[in-house]
C-alpha cells in the first residue's frame, strides 16, 4: 500500500498529464500525444487511488472485482461501438458520471463514518456537498439518459414545449432550494433522506424536460453541455470523497465543456442561455412563417461518371463532409479521391463545419484515420470566401451545414446559423441517398439551385464508382 505522501505526488503528476492531455487534443496533430498523456494520467490515477491509504486491505479484492466487470464492459463498448454511434456512447458515459455522484451522495449521507468528529460547520459543510452533488447528479444523469435517446433516433428531435415552462422549471428551483434549507436542518437521518429523495426526483424530472425542450438543431450544444455538467458532477463527487484529484479532474472536464458549449453556440450564431431555454429546430420539416418562399425548382441529378468529368476538369475544389460520410464510412475513398486529384494537380480542399457531424471533432477524426493531410482539412472560416474561386464544390452526406435558408429565410429555424457557401462554387456536387431533410428536419433550398447536382446513393459506393471513372 502506497504513503498518503506518495498518493499525493501521483495525483500531482496526474493532473500535470491531464492538463497536457487537454492542451495536446486542441490540435489535429498532437492530438494521438494528448490521448497518451490522459491515458496514462488515468492510469497513474486509478493505482494510486486504488492502492493510497483509503483502501483497506479488505475492500481490495471488491474494487478490483468492480474494476474487472467495469472494464470488461467499457471494453466491449468501445470495441463493439460504430464511429456513428460514438456520441451516443459518450452521452450514455456521462450519465455513468451523474449516476456515480448520485450514488456517492447518498451512500455518504447514510455513512456515518463520513461525518465522525466533524464540527457543527464541517458537518454543515459536508451536508451542502452532499446535497448539491446529488442535484447535479440527477440532472446530468436524467439529461444524458434524454440526449442518449435523441442521438440515437430512439426520442424525436422535436422539442417538448410545456405551458408554462419556464415558470415549472422556477418552481422546481424553489422547491429544491426549500427542501434544501429542511435537509440542513433535519434532526433524523430519515428527515433527511426524505428531503434528499424529493429533490432527486426534481432534479430527474428537471434534466428530462431540459433536454426534450431542445430541438434538434441545439443538439450539439447540449452534448457538450452534459459533457460540462458530468465534469462538475465529478467534481462534486471528489468534494463528497474529500479526493483533490477528482476536484480537479471534474472542474478540468467541467470548465472545458463550458467552453466547448461557448465555442459550439458561436459557430451556431446561438446565445447560450437561449439554447438552455429550448424550443429551436423543429424534428418535422420545419412550417415555413410569414411569406418564405418554399424550395422551387427541379432537381437536377448527376452520374458518377460526369462527377468524375467535372471533378478531372476543375482547378480547384472544395470537399464539404458531413453525417452521411461517417454513416457510408466513406473516409477512406475520399482520401484516395483527393490523392488521385492532386496528383493531376488539382487543388483540393476540405471545408469542415464546427458542427458537422453528431459530435464535435467528427469528421476531424475521420479524415485524420483515413491519412487525408491535415494542412488541406480547413475550418469553415478559413475557405468561406474561397467559393466563388471554386470549380467544384462536392457536398458528401452533409445537408443542415451547407443550407442556404440559414442566409436566405429569415423565418427558417435555422436562421442566422453560419453554413458553408457551397452554392456560390461554379458546380456544387451533393451526394446523399435521397430528398431526405438533415438533422435539424429543415428544408434545404440549394438542392434546387441552378447550379447544383445531385449525386444519388450511398456516399461510399457512389464514391468507388467515381474513383472507379476517375481512374478510367
Ligand atoms: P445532416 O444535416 O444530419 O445531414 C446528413 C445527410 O447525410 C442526410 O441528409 C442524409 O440524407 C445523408 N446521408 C445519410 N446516410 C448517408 C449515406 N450512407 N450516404 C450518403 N448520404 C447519407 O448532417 P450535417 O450536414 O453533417 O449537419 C450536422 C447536423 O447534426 C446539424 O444539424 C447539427 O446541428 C447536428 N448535430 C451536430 C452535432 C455535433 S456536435 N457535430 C451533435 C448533434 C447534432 P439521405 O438520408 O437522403 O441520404
Amino acid at each position: 500500500m502506497m504513503s498518503s505522501s506518495l498518493t499525493s505526488v501521483a495525483y500531482l503528476g496526474a493532473t500535470i498529464l491531464f492538463i497536457l492531455s487537454l492542451g495536446g487534443l486542441s490540435n489535429p496533430e498532437t492530438s494521438r500525444r494528448g490521448n497518451l498523456y490522459g491515458m496514462i494520467g488515468m492510469t497513474i490515477a486509478v493505482l494510486a487511488t486504488v492502492f493510497g491509504p483509503r483502501v483497506t486491505m479488505e475492500g481490495l479484492p471488491w474494487i478490483i472485482g468492480a474494476m474487472v466487470v467495469g472494464g470488461s464492459i467499457g471494453l466491449y463498448a468501445a470495441r463493439k461501438v460504430q464511429m456513428t454511434q460514438m456520441p451516443e456512447l459518450v452521452a450514455l458515459m456521462h450519465s455513468l458520471v451523474g449516476l456515480a455522484a448520485c450514488l456517492v451522495g447518498y451512500a455518504n449521507y447514510i455513512d456515518p463514518m463520513a461525518s465522525l468528529n466533524l464540527s457543527h460547520a464541517e458537518k454543515a459543510i459536508h451536508e451542502i456537498e452532499v446535497y448539491v452533488g446529488i442535484l447535479i447528479g440527477a440532472v446530468t444523469f436524467a439529461g444524458s439518459l434524454i440526449a442518449f435517446g435523441k442521438l440515437a433516433g430512439k426520442i424525436g428531435g422535436k422539442p417538448l414545449l410545456l405551458p408554462g415552462r419556464h415558470f415549472l422549471n422556477l418552481i422546481g428551483l424553489l422547491v429544491v432550494i426549500a427542501f434544501g434549507y429542511q435537509f440542513l436542518h433535519a434532526e433524523t437521518i430519515d428527515a433527511g433522506m426524505f428531503a434528499l429523495a424529493v429533490m432527486t426526483v426534481i432534479a430527474l424530472l428537471f434534466g428530462i424536460h431540459m433536454v426534450m425542450a431542445i430541438g434538434g438543431a441545439d443538439m450539439p450544444v447540449v452534448v457538450s453541455m452534459l459533457n460540462s455538467y458530468s465534469g462538475w458532477a465529478a467534481a462534486a463527487t471528489g468534494f463528497m470523497l474529500n479526493n483533490d484529484l477528482l476536484i480537479v479532474t471534474g472542474a478540468l472536464v467541467g470548465s472545458s465543456g463550458a467552453i466547448l458549449s461557448y465555442i459550439m453556440c458561436r459557430a451556431m450564431n446561438r446565445n447560450f442561455i437561449s439554447v438552455i431555454a429550448g424550443g429551436f429546430g423543429g424534428g418535422a420539416p420545419a412550417k415555413k412563417s410569414g411569406g418564405d418562399a418554399q424550395p422551387v425548382g427541379e432537381v437536377v441529378s448527376i452520374s458518377a461518371v460526369e462527377t468524375a468529368e467535372l471533378l478531372r476538369e476543375a482547378k480547384n475544389v472544395i470537399i464539404v463532409p458531413g453525417y452521411g460520410m461517417a454513416v457510408a464510412q466513406a473516409q477512406h475513398t475520399v482520401n484516395e479521391i483527393t490523392q488521385f486529384l492532386r496528383e493531376k494537380g488539382v487543388n483540393v480542399r476540405f471545408g469542415i463545419h464546427p458542427v458537422a457531424g453528431r459530435m464535435p471533432g467528427h469528421m476531424n477524426v475521420l479524415l485524420a484515420e483515413a491519412k487525408v493531410p491535415y494542412d488541406i482539412v480547413m475550418e469553415m472560416d478559413e475557405v468561406n470566401a474561397d467559393f466563388p474561386d471554386t470549380d467544384v464544390s462536392m457536398v458528401i452526406g452533409a445537408n443542415d451545414i451547407v443550407n442556404p435558408a440559414a442566409q436566405e429565410e429569415p423565418g427558417s429555424p435555422i436562421a442566422g446559423m453560419p453554413v458553408l457557401e457551397v452554392w456560390k462554387a461554379k458546380t456544387s456536387i451533393v451526394m446523399k441517398r435521397s430528398m431526405a431533410s438533415g438533422y435539424a428536419g429543415v428544408d434545404n433550398p440549394l438542392f434546387y439551385k441552378e447550379n447544383n447536382r445531385m449525386l444519388f446513393g450511398d456516399a461510399k459506393k457512389m464514391l468507388d464508382e467515381v474513383l472507379v471513372a476517375l481512374k478510367a
